[in-house]
């Protein structure tokens, strides 16, 4: 007769090429242990703000090139509204020089992200960790990129956020259910079942504005990101960081988000998935008034991409157009 702790070998023993072969993401890639314990304390129940306090925006700047528009996020950020936000960056590694690119930013630790990676989505959560736990105040959750700039000011745009009457606290988010390459994006994913069916799959934008409530929600899911986090079958079309935030949270609160990003993008002439880059001759008073102007009842708070040589024109228009509301 078989002893059951012999079974229990033989069939370990038996199913180790089995998981080898089925697994190669799960084995090969463990989920890193400090991601996992930052997740873990943001996720916890903490104190949450003193409703005398006045709440504050995070503002998560996810990049991996430097910072080129700082002088003109340094405007937008000037000492005189220093109770409305904090700055959170996470750069390339190679490039975190001690401090950030202007006062009061801090780099948080941060590992390598590429593009249509799930690096990209590990490195927002990060973020969104970072700023939960390090000021209950942070109510609103907006995630920008070296490329984004503001469309007004910052007084313009905590009182957006905070004083319309019209969304009462809700995340901006593109959530799209429909989506002519939807379908090939969900096959190029390892299979997603029974955790995500198709019809709860979602598309959306990749910078978004997130409550605090659902900045929660994010960092203590683990379903949905064992999922996402593996590897694609095949690198096109899958873009991961464009369905993890919108379907998780249309799974877990769809009447919780407007379904509306409050950052513009022109998706006029792209090419390999990235949007129109505004070069230096394009910027003028009437490219910003017209990049502010949705056909929502929303207006666009921030807009991307812009090429580095921007900064030069846009400086030159931030005081009396872009910080002019
Ligand atoms: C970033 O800025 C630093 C200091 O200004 C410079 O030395 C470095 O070459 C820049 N890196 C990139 C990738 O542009
Ligand atoms: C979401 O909103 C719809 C339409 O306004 C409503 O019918 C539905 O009950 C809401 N669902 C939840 C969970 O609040
Ligand atoms: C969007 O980009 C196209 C070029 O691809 C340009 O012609 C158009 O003016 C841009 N639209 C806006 C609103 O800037
Ligand atoms: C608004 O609608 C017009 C006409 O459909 C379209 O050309 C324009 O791109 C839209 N603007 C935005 C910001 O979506």
């Amino acid at each position: 007769m078989l002893s059951s702790p012999f079974l229990v070998t033989l069939t370990l023993f038996l199913s180790l090429p089995l998981l080898l072969l089925l697994s190669p993401h799960i084995l090969f890639s463990p989920p890193d242990a400090d991601d996992l314990a930052l997740f873990r304390r943001a996720a916890a129940p903490h104190t949450t703000s003193h409703l005398s306090s006045t709440p504050k925006i995070a503002f998560l700047f996810l990049t991996n090139s430097n910072l080129t528009f700082s002088p003109l996020w340094e405007t937008f950020f000037s000492s005189s509204h220093t109770h409305l936000f904090n700055i959170y960056i996470h750069a390339h590694p190679p490039i975190q020089p001690p401090g950030g690119p202007f006062p009061r930013s801090r780099f948080i630790p941060s590992k390598p992200t590429s593009r249509a990676s799930p690096s990209l989505i590990a490195a927002a959560r990060r973020l969104i960790a970072a700023a939960l736990l390090h000021d209950p105040l942070n109510l609103y959750f907006a995630l920008l990129s070296q490329h984004c700039i503001p469309l007004h000011s910052l007084p313009f745009t905590h009182n957006y956020l905070f004083k319309n009457p019209t969304f009462p606290h809700r995340s901006f988010i593109e959530i799209l259910s429909h989506d002519p390459n939807l379908e090939a994006r969900y096959f190029a994913r390892p299979p997603m079942l029974p955790e995500v069916p198709f019809s709860s799959f979602r598309v959306g934008s990749q910078f978004f504005i997130l409550t605090r409530r659902h900045a929660r929600i994010v960092v203590r899911d683990r379903r949905l990101w064992n999922k996402f986090r593996l590897p694609c079958l095949t690198p096109e079309p899958c873009y991961p960081e464009e369905h993890y935030f919108p379907t998780l949270l249309s799974m877990e609160d769809p009447n919780g988000s407007t379904g509306f990003t409050l950052t513009r993008v022109n998706w006029t002439g792209s090419w390999d998935g990235h949007p129109h880059t505004y070069t230096a001759p394009e910027i003028s008073p009437e490219l910003i008034h017209r990049l502010r102007h949705s056909n929502s009842s929303y207006v666009y708070l921030f807009a991307r991409k812009f090429a580095p040589e921007c900064l030069q024109p846009l400086m030159e228009i931030a005081p009396d157009v872009i910080f002019r509301d």
